[in-house]
């Protein structure tokens, strides 16, 4: 059809015609009447819901390839491979291996995708999750996927780093992050929180490089096997036997830092990685 063609054809259209009457009408109105004033409001918003319709839609896919850039940033990061200049996709698919993990069995799950595998929705399915019992639900989490991903740093077949998701309830919101463990399943390597929303300067210092070096080294179990590791009000006296266990308070964020410590007692213990943690050790699986 053409462009001439199909003018004629709207031209002769019944409705177009009323709307082009009705347009000519309104705009002959004088700029102070309510009439024209609504018109124009709603031919603007017409306009720009079309717009920002448009953009929604466009952007996703940008949107989705970002956050899933943004993650693996997170994982490198913390695993301590992250430099300057570094190719995110190519470092991860490089030196990140990603795993899925039955939380209650330690079993590693190999007939599922683990690329699309998305362990936060997975939470919020009831298929795919399991409620958490108010007694054992020390995170404040209510319910967690059966099944997580976790990320192993890998030289030939040893691995040198385990890098295991947590999350937990601070002051004003989940705190979603990493604890990267060497290969003793006992010794932290580093600590990263990607998704949280605590007061800036208070609570939001979790993510502060600083405040992160303190749990280089740091013991996660007693030789008894339990968790041990967390935060206390205040400093850490190194010299105190058991200060390996010990990492400094976030000032004036005490409920934060309860929430920190708390997120890391669940993720450790039997509720979340310690039969995972168990078999890696034991049988250094990989
Ligand atoms: C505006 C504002 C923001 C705060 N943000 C946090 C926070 O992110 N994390 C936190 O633990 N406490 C935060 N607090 C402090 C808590 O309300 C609470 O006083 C504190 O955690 C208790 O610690 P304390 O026993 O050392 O006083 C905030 C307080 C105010 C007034």
């Amino acid at each position: 059809m053409s462009n001439g063609n199909f003018k004629e054809r709207l031209e002769e259209n019944p409705n177009y015609q009323k709307a082009n009457a009705y347009k000519e009408k309104v705009l002959a109105l004088g700029n102070d009447s309510l009439e024209k004033t609504i018109a124009v409001a709603l031919a603007l918003c017409f306009v720009c819901a079309i717009l920002v319709s448009f953009a929604a839609v466009a952007l996703r896919p940008l949107q989705i390839e970002n956050k899933a850039l943004d993650m693996k940033k997170n994982i490198l990061e913390v695993a301590g491979l992250l430099d300057e200049g570094t190719d995110i996709n190519q470092a991860f698919s490089d030196q990140i291996e990603e795993k899925l993990v039955d939380i209650e069995t330690g079993d590693y799950i190999d007939d599922m995708d683990v690329v699309t595998y998305d362990q936060r929705k997975a939470a919020k399915d009831p298929s795919q999750n399991i409620n958490i019992s108010t007694e054992d639900d020390i995170a404040s989490i209510k319910r967690k996927a059966k099944i997580a991903k976790v990320y192993l740093v890998k030289s030939g077949d040893v691995i040198e780093s385990i890098i295991l998701p947590m999350h937990g309830y601070g002051l004003w919101s989940t705190m979603y992050g990493f604890l990267a463990l060497e290969s003793d399943g006992q010794t932290v390597k580093s600590i990263n929180f990607y998704d949280q929303a605590e007061t800036p300067g208070l609570g939001g210092e979790v993510v502060n490089p600083n405040w992160r070096a303190l749990w280089k080294g740091k013991k996660v179990y007693s030789e008894s096997g339990d968790v041990k590791l967390g935060l206390i009000k205040g400093v850490v006296d190194t010299s105190k036997p058991g200060s390996e266990y010990d990492v400094d308070g976030l000032a004036g964020a005490t409920l934060t830092s309860l929430g920190v410590s708390n997120l890391v007692k669940y993720w450790m213990s039997n509720q979340g990685f310690s039969a995972y943690l168990d078999k890696v050790r034991i049988e250094g699986e990989g």
